[in-house]
């Protein structure tokens, strides 16, 4: 398994990649949910990679944000152990470079229900998802259903944007 933190490595062993790649995007502390994601990935693609980034920017209340779980050791060895291909784990900076100004809104779907509690938490989610399948170039992309919202959100943004990926929504086991 292969553990890269920079964009320009994570380019480089992309480009070598031939065949299909399925991406799981995690925030890390992995659970039943996402590893039945990557047995998913895994059945569906000839490479699997996992992204594990606590984005900062979905989080609008800065304590949520500090005290969400870490546990990066006990997740690299349960990926390793799954069999995944790549695992990108990039450093702040490296996904949100200095005066870092783009965002990604999708304007209907991310008002209601969640959106209104958790003021801008869907535009940090589309934004670091619309960046991820960016340099990802996944052919799919998984992500659990029990998140109905944010699956509408990303399911829209692809469409919008006109990514070349499939969006596959799964049953999630928490
Ligand atoms: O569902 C999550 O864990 C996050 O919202 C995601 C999709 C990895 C984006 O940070």
């Amino acid at each position: 398994m292969q553990i890269i933190k920079t964009l320009k490595a994570l380019r480089a062993t992309r480009s070598l990649l031939d065949g299909s790649l399925g991406l799981v995007p995690t925030m890390g502390a992995l659970h039943a949910g996402h590893t039945s994601l990557v047995d998913l990935s895994k059945a569906q693609c000839n490479y699997t990679a996992v992204s594990i980034f606590i984005n900062p920017k979905q989080f609008n209340d800065t304590s949520d944000l500090s005290s969400y779980p870490r546990n990066i050791e006990a997740d690299l060895n349960l990926l390793e152990e799954m069999g995944v291909d790549l695992v990108w784990l990039p450093s702040l900076e490296e996904v949100y470079p200095p005066n870092y100004q783009t965002f990604v809104e999708v304007r209907d779907l991310s008002l209601p229900l969640e959106g209104a509690a958790r003021t801008g938490h869907f535009t940090g989610v589309a934004t670091i998802v619309a960046k991820l399948l960016i340099v990802f170039q996944p052919q799919r992309a998984y992500f659990g259903r029990k998140d109905a919202q944010q699956l509408a959100v990303v399911n829209q943004l692809a469409f919008d944007l006109a990514l070349p990926v499939t969006i596959i929504g799964c049953p999630t086991i928490r």
